[in-house]
């Protein structure tokens, strides 16, 4: 999705998960892109800690301000809910044991599933949302607010 072409009732929240979309996507590609365990462990540290923050926003704020405004979008958001639910389950075995040997698989498996997850969201939520004139501008303050507190919190 093209962020500049993002009606602007929509496009600071929208840009902002995309932000936090474009940093993971990143932290993926680092991850494969070094040998080095060490620096693998916090990378996936890291990206975890990343992902839990974001997930928390979006079930928190963002998906309940699309709930009911259209059955699609309300498929979407079923559909949105049970992916968070497996990340977070693969989140919470590379955080249990980050020293492990299941790391490298579990991280592949993550990494994989929050992309589809991504494009998803991206391609068909995001797009709904537009097309449907969500006025996100007061969501767009509060998951700001929030993600501020989460990082702070959870640092
Ligand atoms: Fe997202
Ligand atoms: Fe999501």
């Amino acid at each position: 999705m093209d962020k500049s072409k993002i009606p602007a009732d929509q496009a600071e929240a929208l840009g902002a998960l995309m932000d936090d979309h474009r940093a993971a996507k990143k932290q993926f590609k680092a991850f494969k892109d070094t040998e080095d365990r060490g620096e693998k462990e916090s990378i996936a540290l890291e990206v975890c800690h990343q992902l839990t923050v974001h997930a928390t926003i979006e079930e928190e704020i963002f998906y309940p301000a699309l709930r009911g405004v259209s059955d699609e979008i309300d498929d979407m958001l079923d559909e949105a809910q049970v992916e968070h639910q497996v990340a977070k389950d693969l989140i919470a075995a590379i955080e249990e044991d980050p020293a492990g040997d299941m790391l490298e698989a579990n991280y592949t498996v993550l990494s994989e599933y929050v992309s589809h997850h991504i494009e998803e969201e991206e391609g068909e939520l995001f797009k709904n949302v537009i097309k449907e004139k969500i006025n996100l501008r007061d969501v767009a303050q509060a998951m700001a607010a929030r993600k501020e507190e989460l990082m702070r919190e959870t640092a």
